[in-house]
């Protein structure tokens, strides 16, 4: 088990360094990710580089028994560089330069920043590769982190580039975007622009791209300098840090290249809700890479900085978000960052040496957590053992959310609301992807999968025929990989599966532009039979009656049961969930998108009629569990004290007390010694 922080020595004068080294020990930190920012100090010009300091605080650690995360520095660009180079700048999709003064100002296409960073990262490799201190190589930091998309002219070339090998010839591209309508017929490669600011809106399919090569883009980065690494002789594994479900990095298809996965997650300890979230992640985490363990590289020990409003952590919520990650598969707990600056944009951010001392909440609830994780025993069974699985989908997140659509969809905040209805149930999920292997899942949940390629329609297809239970809700199989229609109208790919296909989407008001409250305060739903502003589509169906919102889908019933109809509105009296037994199994559709209730109902129903149960049954709503091989983590992340039945040995305390008493942020591991079946 990893514990340590970013380690940023170079803040601080040479003096506190052995100082640190010190108090890391007293922490029972581990590891140290180094030298992430370290750029403008280890070559403080173009062909010289100044490693004395470097190998001083390497040398350091080493003999305090602290391994080291060598990070390759590229993440932030010196001056010097940009101001011999401008050209390496990013732009916004305005032509606006994003200059230095901040970090990471570098466009990731700029062919001189690739050959700036490919130098550094040569002689970094050459120089460490076999040090034994490092055990681990960190690339870059947070790859595409501030700059989601640059529009640059590098990115103009490389953009084009990307095209050409994608497509081959530019008619399979026209094809592709659908060129011949607005006059958009390209004859040439080199007349492609990034969908820079025009005056309406641009191609979606043209869009879309520019996700996927943004994405393919910023791997390249990464893939460019792990090559370099190895190529020096490093023989330790190499990962960059993730953010969670961040927009612009497709991680199904980055963490293919990464050795372990590494995530960097900040829960808002403003929002009680927001470990529903935190699950959310470390579930995607743990899933990018099944059976390897991960590390979660960042986390704050307390508050933030960069939030509007930034309160602290409360006692002990560090230490239960931290057994949150492990329970799903964490085998490392970090921060950024182990000092807390005295200077610069991130002095209020906490850290694990706080600026105000030792005598600090923060210092003594890192050295316990310290503790407590050198007493964990291996565990080396990453496995959930869920039968449960929700759907998220990168390239549908980029389709759904591009404009002119019936209803704007927030994709990630759907699959966090779906998400968070299971968690609440306290099912075991684990995230896929559509053409994940989906043998293990009794439920799978594929809520607004608006873009489905082929083989996403033919994985679920098959697991359906093949006895497992999908669960497609609202807006989902409209487009093609190409964010086109298919042959043969909506609910093409999975017309086999679900047996239903589509008349009309049936926009309603979304709830979140409803602001004007009624004489009673509160805000006002209208459903006027097929008049205009209806914003719910109530339907009765076996999970009750539950509210839909964003659509009511006017479905056509070809070859499926229905279980449930809308009862108010334009579309009351037609199908609004429907079941069709497909080979061996059921596939499930519910033409809407219910509110947090609804999904609490209709998952519950699903969740029953697939034979899926909690691991454990009944517990209070901010209590959660987790397992991880033969360990259940039980964590109460509320503040009133509960008690839970948990048989099994606790893994810190020893304990074989089945009732457990967890006050406000407790948490503990449980071995069940292997006596859990599949939930
Ligand atoms: C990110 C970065 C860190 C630091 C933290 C602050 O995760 O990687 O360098 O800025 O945010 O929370």
């Amino acid at each position: 088990m990893h514990y340590g922080a970013d380690y940023n020595p170079e803040q601080w004068p040479r003096e506190i360094w052995p100082d640190d080294v010190r108090l890391m020990r007293e922490a029972g930190v581990t590891m140290v990710s180094l030298g992430i920012f370290s750029w403008s100090r280890i070559q403080p010009a173009e062909g010289r580089f100044d490693w004395e300091w470097l190998d001083e605080i390497i040398g350091l650690l080493h003999e305090g028994g602290i391994r080291v995360d060598l990070a390759t520095a590229t993440a932030s660009p010196p001056p010097w560089a940009s101001a011999a180079y401008p050209e390496m700048l990013p732009r916004d999709a305005d032509g606006s330069i994003f200059w230095p003064g901040s970090r990471q100002a570098f466009a990731p296409s700029s062919p001189v920043y690739r050959r700036l960073a490919s130098e550094l990262v040569t002689a970094l490799a050459e120089r460490y590769a076999r040090h034994p201190a490092v055990v681990l190589w960190h690339v870059n930091n947070e790859l595409g982190c501030h700059l989601n998309y640059d529009y640059s002219d590098s990115a103009r070339d490389h953009f084009r580039r990307w095209l050409e090998r994608k497509y081959a010839s530019i008619e399979a591209l026209n094809h592709a975007w659908g060129t011949d309508f607005w006059s958009q017929r390209y004859t040439a490669f080199d007349q492609i622009v990034p969908p820079r600011k025009a005056p309406y809106s641009i191609n979606p399919t043209s869009v879309l791209d520019f996700k996927r090569y943004t994405s393919d883009t910023l791997l390249e980065l990464y893939v460019m300098e792990r090559d370099i690494i190895r190529a020096a002789g490093a023989t330790q594994p190499i990962t960059t840090n993730f953010m969670g479900a961040f927009p612009p990095a497709d991680y199904w298809k980055w963490a293919a290249e990464v050795d372990v996965i590494a995530d960097d997650n900040y829960p808002d300890p403003n929002d009680p809700e927001s470990f529903r979230g935190a699950a959310f992640a470390r579930e995607l985490m743990r899933g990018l890479k099944p059976g390897v363990p991960w590390i979660l590289t960042e986390q704050s020990t307390n508050a933030l900085n960069w939030r509007p409003t930034n309160p602290p952590k409360a006692p002990g919520q560090m230490a239960a978000l931290s057994a949150q990650a492990i329970g799903r598969g964490a085998d490392g707990i970090m921060f950024f960052q182990w000092r807390q600056s005295r200077r610069g944009s991130e002095k209020f951010h906490s850290a694990m040496v706080p600026q105000a001392g030792l005598e600090t909440r923060t210092w003594k609830e890192v050295v316990e957590l310290g503790g407590q994780l050198a007493q964990l025993p291996d565990l080396p069974d990453v496995s959930s053992h869920a039968r449960v699985a929700l759907v998220f989908d990168w390239e549908n997140w980029w389709a759904i959310g591009g404009r002119d659509h019936p209803v704007p969809l927030d994709y990630l905040a759907l699959a966090h609301r779906w998400h968070a209805a299971l968690h609440r149930l306290h099912l075991s999920i684990d995230i896929v992807n559509t053409t994940s292997d989906l043998s293990a899942y009794s439920l799978v949940v594929a809520p607004q999968q608006y873009l489905l390629g082929d083989e996403g329609a033919a994985t679920l297809t098959a697991y359906v025929a093949q006895g497992g239970s999908l669960f497609v809700s609202a807006f989902s199989d409209v487009v093609d990989e190409d964010d086109a229609f298919r042959e043969g109208g909506f609910i093409v790919g999975l017309r086999e599966a679900l047996g239903v296909a589509l008349e009309d989407f049936g926009a309603l008001v979304p709830p979140e532009t409803l602001t004007t409250p009624d004489s009673a305060g509160e805000t006002a739903t209208h459903i006027e039979g097929d008049g205009p502003g209806q914003s719910e589509a109530p339907l009765d169906g076996p999970a009750g009656r539950i509210v839909g919102q964003y659509l009511a889908e006017e479905l056509i019933v070809q070859d499926a049961e229905i279980l449930g109809r809308f009862t108010e509105g334009r579309t009351a009296g037609r199908a609004a969930f429907t079941r069709k037994s497909f080979g061996d199994g059921h596939g499930y559709y519910l033409a809407t998108i219910p509110d947090d209730d609804g999904m609490l109902a209709v998952l519950r129903w699903l969740a029953g009629e697939a034979g899926v149960t909690a691991e454990i049954e009944g517990l209070p709503p901010r209590v959660e569990i987790a397992r991880r091989g033969s360990i259940l983590t039980v964590i109460n992340h509320g503040t009133d004290p509960v008690s839970v039945d948990v048989p099994g040995t606790d893994v810190l305390s020893g304990s074989t007390a089945v009732r457990r008493e967890l006050g406000a942020f407790g948490w503990c591991f449980i071995d069940t010694g292997g006596v859990l079946g599949a939930r």
